[in-house]
């Protein structure tokens, strides 16, 4: 049986984050469809550079790119023990499709991280990304120790083309019209737990430790 969780939340709740201490604590893939896409994008796919102008004006990229990079990413022998997503699905037919890959005995949770606009909006423009291994910073919250340089790899940090603010809020228009009825698709199902996605980390992940109890 697999154990799975969903990261659901809106642009800058903590997915990228949260995903990424929960994929070692537990020691489960963390499948990110940004990074995927970004991947893509950097090494100049076909798929790369279809994406390239829905993630710049900051609307969704059409499900066939998405899609198929999920589900080469799932049919991977690391994902044997389970997946975390991080930012898919983001619509309905995303998750009715990531419905029809989970086997019917796996086990599934969805945390949505929850926070406000105004907040989001100030947390990413303080986002930095490292160049070379993708590693998230915040230049306040979590700061590298070495300025501009990323701790694990030493590569050079960055601020994503996505994360001035007015990409930012169309993001976050995109996410209310499209993503948040994937809140209501999962609480139907009685798979969904609301986690203040505004926190600390450690508290954030202590939350999240005692809903799911793996
Ligand atoms: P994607 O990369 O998925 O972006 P997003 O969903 O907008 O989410 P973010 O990565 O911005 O935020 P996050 O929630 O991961 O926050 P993070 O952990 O970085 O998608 C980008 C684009 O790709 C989309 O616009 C779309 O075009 C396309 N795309 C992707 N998936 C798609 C799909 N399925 N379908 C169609 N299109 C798709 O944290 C943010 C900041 O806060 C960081 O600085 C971090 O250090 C800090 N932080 C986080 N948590 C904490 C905490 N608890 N305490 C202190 N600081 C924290």
């Amino acid at each position: 049986m697999k154990k799975n969780i969903i990261l659901l939340g809106p642009p800058g709740a903590g997915k990228g984050t949260v995903g990424s201490k929960l994929s070692e604590l537990w020691g489960l893939l963390l499948i990110s469809s940004g990074d995927l896409l970004r991947e893509h994008l950097k090494k100049g796919t076909d798929s790369g550079i279809r994406a390239k102008k829905y993630m710049d004006r900051g609307e969704l990229v059409p499900d066939d790119i998405v899609v198929a990079m999920v589900a080469k990413e799932m049919s991977k022998p690391l994902c044997a023990r389970g997946v975390i997503m991080d930012g898919f699905p983001r619509t309905l037919s995303q998750a009715a499709m990531l419905d029809r890959i989970f086997d019917s005995e796996d086990e599934v949770r969805v945390i949505y991280l929850e926070a406000d606009d105004d907040f989001l909006v100030n947390r990413l423009s303080l986002r930095r990304v490292c160049d070379s291994c993708g590693k998230i910073y915040h230049l306040v919250n979590l700061p590298p120790k070495r300025e501009g340089l990323c701790d694990l790899c030493g590569g050079k940090l960055v601020q994503r083309d996505d994360d001035r603010e007015e990409i930012i809020r169309r993001r976050l228009e995109v996410y209310r019209k499209l993503t948040a009825p994937l809140i209501e698709y999962y609480r139907d199902k009685e798979i969904l737990s609301v986690v203040p996605g505004n926190g600390r980390l450690e508290d954030t992940i202590n939350e999240i430790k005692k809903i799911v109890k793996w």
